[in-house]
């Protein structure tokens, strides 16, 4: 019997890398899945793509109207959807921070208030956020970037706080160097791209970096409606990254030049 077949679930970002392994781990489970993305192309088989922008609201409230009417309930909302950036404090100008904080932050706000009406009708409603290892250690030339995450990581355990009398459950990965696009994208931007993926790889304490399936099933983990308790965790997924120091200082990442 697929363990979400009773499951309405919505994925931001889910044309590509996490969303994407997520919203098909979700369907294969027996969810009903959709997903919001500026480019659904890459929606998995059986999954309703959905084109939405985090950053309109406007644009993200029908497409959570249009998935919850259309399935009559939302149960899931997995707020994943976000992008990079590399500098310190005194890199940009504000309209940069403005504009990545505008997707990173606000979009998950925008998409948590547009399903929290739909997600209270639920049985067994579940938010998870996506956020990263970032939030909780202190990586080089990602002040800005970490900063969105490490808002996401609090701002869950407030909402956790909030909406659970509602039995809304709220909880978050953290996850790390996990091989989708994003990663690819932080390859491309430096002057050798694969020796760039080779560090990445040999930079995990396990040695490879983390599957998004990986992820997947740990945010499946959270959202399954038998999972009771797990109310304002956050999950590291980012094989060892950010806890262990197994691996040599030595094993430098080229950082991306632009
Ligand atoms: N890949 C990693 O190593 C890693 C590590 C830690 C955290 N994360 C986080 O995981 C999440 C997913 O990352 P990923 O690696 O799968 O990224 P990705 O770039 O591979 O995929 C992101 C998806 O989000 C969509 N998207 C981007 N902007 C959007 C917008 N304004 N509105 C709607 N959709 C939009 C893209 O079209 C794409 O389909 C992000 O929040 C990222 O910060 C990733």
């Amino acid at each position: 019997m697929p363990d979400f077949s009773d499951c309405v679930a919505l994925v931001t970002g889910g044309g590509a890398g996490i969303g994407r392994a997520t919203a098909a781990e979700l369907a294969a489970r027996g969810a009903s899945v959709s997903i919001l993305d500026i480019d659904p192309s890459g929606a998995p088989e059986g999954v309703r793509g959905i084109v939405a922008d985090l950053r309109d609201s406007d644009s993200v409230n029908r497409a959570v109207r249009s998935v919850a009417e259309s399935a009559g309930r939302l149960d899931v909302l997995v707020n994943n959807a976000g992008v990079s950036h590399v500098g310190g404090i005194e890199d940009g100008d504000l309209d940069e921070w403005h504009a990545l904080l505008d997707i990173n932050l606000l979009g998950y706000v925008r998409a948590t208030r547009a399903a929290l009406p739909y997600l209270r009708r639920s049985p067994h409603a579940a938010i998870v956020n996506v956020a990263s290892c970032s939030a909780a250690s202190g990586i080089p030339r990602r002040a800005l970037y970490s900063a969105s995450k490490g808002a996401i990581a609090s701002m869950t355990l407030s909402l956790a706080a909030d909406l659970i009398s509602e039995g809304i459950r709220v909880n978050a990965v953290n996850p790390g160097t996990v091989d989708t696009p994003f990663m690819d994208d932080l390859a491309a931007r430096t002057d050798d791209p694969t020796a760039a993926r080779a560090a990445f790889h040999a930079r995990q304490p396990t040695g490879h970096m983390v599957d998004p399936s990986e992820v997947a099933a740990a945010i499946a983990y959270l959202a399954h409606p038998s999972n009771r308790s797990a109310v304002g965790s956050v999950l590291t997924i980012d094989g060892g990254l950010e806890r262990l120091r197994t691996t040599p200082a030595a094993t430098p990442v080229e950082e991306p030049s632009r």
